[in-house]
């Protein structure tokens, strides 16, 4: 709780001095722009923030991005009491309009994707195994696959993977009565044994390149 603190109160900080900035110059500048603040949290050309635990945006496939800030905003994610990261992100996409979505998707979508950096050591061996029911839906090279609205896994960071799937496991996240997909995905999670097995099946995706 205190790291949540720490964290926010940076953010926030930040979060104001990016307000003064703009507020010196930038007349010209549309109003869709002002909501360009998403590298505060997620890092300098969306690599990732580790202390914030705010994932890598970039080389994200626009059709999920623009799912999941949807979903955020209608609070179908990061809406559960115990989602401490969801319910940090959740409010930074209340305010967003479509025009503004449709404006941080384009954006997101210039910047360079960059492997996120590895941080977990498990059995490869066996999350490889354990990967093979994933497939079905994330891709074989956990490419992702939009018409099954399963995005792609690879080079994400493992440390947002390792999260998300205890997530889904305990029901913080996809138990919404309209998180059609997120449903699916938590179902999914189950396949897995405990905390070993998501180490392990997230070593294994971490050796899988887009
Ligand atoms: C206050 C810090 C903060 C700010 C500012 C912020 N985010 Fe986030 N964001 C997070 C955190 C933390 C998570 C992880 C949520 C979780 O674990 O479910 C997250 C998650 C996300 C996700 C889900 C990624 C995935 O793989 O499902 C997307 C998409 C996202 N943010 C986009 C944005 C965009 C776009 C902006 C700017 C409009 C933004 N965020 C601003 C903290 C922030
Ligand atoms: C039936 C199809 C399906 C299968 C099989 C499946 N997933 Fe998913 N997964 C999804 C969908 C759909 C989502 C997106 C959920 C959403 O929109 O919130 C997802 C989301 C995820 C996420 C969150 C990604 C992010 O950026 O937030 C992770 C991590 C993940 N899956 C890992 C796995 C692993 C590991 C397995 C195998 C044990 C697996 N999935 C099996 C459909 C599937």
């Amino acid at each position: 709780m205190k790291k949540l603190i720490t964290a926010t109160t940076v953010v926030l900080s930040a979060l104001c001095s990016t307000v003064s900035l703009a507020a010196e110059g930038d007349v010209g500048v549309e109003a869709s722009m002002d909501d360009r603040y998403c590298t505060t949290c997620h890092g300098a050309e969306g690599i990732g923030n580790i202390a914030i635990e705010a994932p890598r945006l970039a080389g994200m496939e626009a059709w999920y991005l623009k799912r999941q800030l949807e979903n955020f905003r209608a609070g179908i994610r990061g809406t559960h009491a115990e989602d401490i990261q969801g319910i940090a992100m959740q409010p930074m996409a209340a305010k967003l309009s479509d025009e503004s979505i449709d404006d941080i998707v384009g954006w997101v979508g210039e910047w360079e994707y960059v492997a996120a950096e590895i941080t977990v050591d498990g059995n490869v061996n066996q999350g490889r195994t354990a990967y093979q029911s994933c497939a079905s839906c994330h891709g074989a090279n956990a490419e992702g696959n939009e018409a099954l609205g399963a995005p792609a896994l690879a080079g994400q960071n493992d440390w947002y993977m390792i999260t998300q799937i205890k997530n889904f496991r305990a029901g913080f996240r996809g138990a919404h009565s309209e998180d059609t997909y997120g449903s699916q995905m938590l179902a999914m999670s189950k396949t897995l044994r405990d905390d070993q097995a998501v180490i392990n099946v997230v070593s294994y995706i971490n050796t899988l390149q887009k």
